[in-house]
């Protein structure tokens, strides 16, 4: 990133159309180059993200001895096996990224290593203790800052000791830590998770030939991973990231005149929730040409512009769309009457606190919106433009800034962003994908 922020103003210059393809899954880009950095062998990916966040990941790989390259347009992972972990030389630097963090503190958990994680000022505040605690009862050791932060240091057990862990909250990383952790661990390591989050470790772990038992038990699900396992190289696709084909959805759905189709993006069902809330606001999204790729459903999007009304968005539904709320939040701005949203304390934790970043950026625009302790409510204009401003504050949040910019879309005088660098993290073409869609 560069050292100044770089301010921008987001204005409606009118209709999104045409045809754009979003970049690879965030989610399963982190995955494909850890699993491919633990297999033995040459894993081949295409699609792969090369946002900032999946950067750290191959960086961090690349510290603890696997080979990582970019020929073409395909990345080459030539992984050191399961339990091969080398010790870093230097800090592992996250960035920005808790993904990064909180799955591979799993990794370096049952290997005999000791690492150091540091990141940037975001990642700094966010909680660790919620990885620290299953890893702890695994055997590693943490020396933390206080508050249960990064920067910190920590030691893995070797041999690892397998657990049953029930999650105290739906978190696919806290998930996918234990699972990562578990893959080296000798004996049966058990997830139980009581409200489903997205399973993108869990499809790509088998993929790469770990046993894993899945079974629905007394209404949770129970994930079991047999150690020690020995992955295989694969050929990976990456689907294109729904998390970032979302803003383009919203932006076409509020934007008159709009008809846009998002191509290659992932409908997997945990990841989905935000095309189903839309859909209930009344927004015009067709799936076209349904197929799989890399083992994820995936389909072209088409949307258009359509009047939207107020939902009460059912809690349940969190998990599904955890990161597309603050871009839901300006469609609830533009949609006629109220959008009710509860449930979402976790939202305070991502890298921002999201309810209260966004209540304060789209009042700064001019939208009417209440910030409740686990939610917001938004009471919308009727499609109407909202009168736009700012500078609003991204809080170093990749997500509060697209979104911000999908509001400048649809309003009178532009909505100014105060940072746009830190979209790098996870959608480094946005600017110019939203530049082509509204040629
Ligand atoms: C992610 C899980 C989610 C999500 C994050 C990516 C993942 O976080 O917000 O952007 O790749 O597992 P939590 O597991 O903390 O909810």
């Amino acid at each position: 990133m560069t050292a100044h922020p770089t301010p921008r103003r987001f204005s409606a210059t009118g209709p999104l159309t045409g045809r754009l393809r979003v970049p690879g899954d965030k989610s399963i880009s982190h995955r494909a180059v850890m699993l491919g950095a633990l297999a033995v062998g040459e894993t081949r990916v295409t699609g792969l993200l090369e946002g900032e966040d999946v950067l750290a990941t191959a960086a961090a790989m690349r510290a603890m001895g696997a080979q990582v390259e970019k020929v073409g347009d395909e990345w080459r992972i030539r992984g050191v096996g399961v339990g091969g972990l080398l010790q870093p030389e230097t800090a592992l630097d996250m960035g920005n990224s808790g993904t990064s963090t909180r799955l591979l503190m799993g990794l370096v958990a049952s290997h005999g290593i000791t690492a150091a994680f540091t990141g940037d000022a975001s990642l700094s505040k966010r909680p660790m203790g919620r990885v620290i605690d299953p890893l702890g009862l695994m055997g590693a050791n943490f020396t933390p800052s206080p508050g249960g932060t990064l920067p910190l240091m920590m030691t893995g057990a070797s041999p690892a000791v397998p657990i049953a862990y029930r999650l105290p909250v739906a978190s696919a990383q806290v998930k996918s830590a234990v699972l990562l952790a578990g893959l080296n661990t000798p004996g049966i390591t058990s997830v139980i998770e009581p409200v489903p989050t997205r399973d993108h470790s869990e499809r790509m772990l088998r993929g790469f030939g770990a046993t894993l038992d899945i079974a629905q038990e007394g209404g949770e699900r129970v994930i079991r991973i047999h150690g020690e396992a020995e992955l295989q190289p694969q050929q990976i696709e990456v689907p294109g990231d729904p998390s970032s084909a979302a803003f383009f959805l919203v932006a076409a759905s509020i934007v008159p005149d709009s008809d846009l189709v998002i191509e290659n993006v992932g409908l997997n069902p945990t990841r989905a929730g935000l095309v189903e809330v839309l859909r209930q606001m009344g927004a015009s999204i067709d799936e076209l040409d349904p197929r799989e790729v890399g083992g994820e459903p995936v389909a072209d999007l088409r949307v258009r512009h359509a009047p939207l009304s107020g939902v009460e968005v059912d809690p349940e539904t969190a998990p599904s769309m955890i990161d597309e709320f603050p871009v839901l939040f300006v469609a609830a701005a533009l949609a006629q009457g109220r959008t009710v949203t509860r449930g979402l304390e976790e939202l305070r934790v991502k890298e921002s606190d999201r309810l209260a970043a966004m209540a304060a950026a789209l009042a700064a625009a001019g939208a009417r919106v209440e910030e409740t302790e686990d939610g917001l409510v938004v009471d919308g204009t009727g499609g109407d433009p909202l009168y736009g401003g700012g500078p609003i504050t991204t809080h170093l949040d990749h997500r509060i800034a697209m979104s911000m910019a999908v509001a400048g879309l649809a309003s009178k005088d532009g909505v100014e962003v105060d940072d746009t660098r830190p979209i790098a993290t996870s959608f480094p073409a946005f600017e110019v994908l939203l530049a082509e869609a509204m040629a």
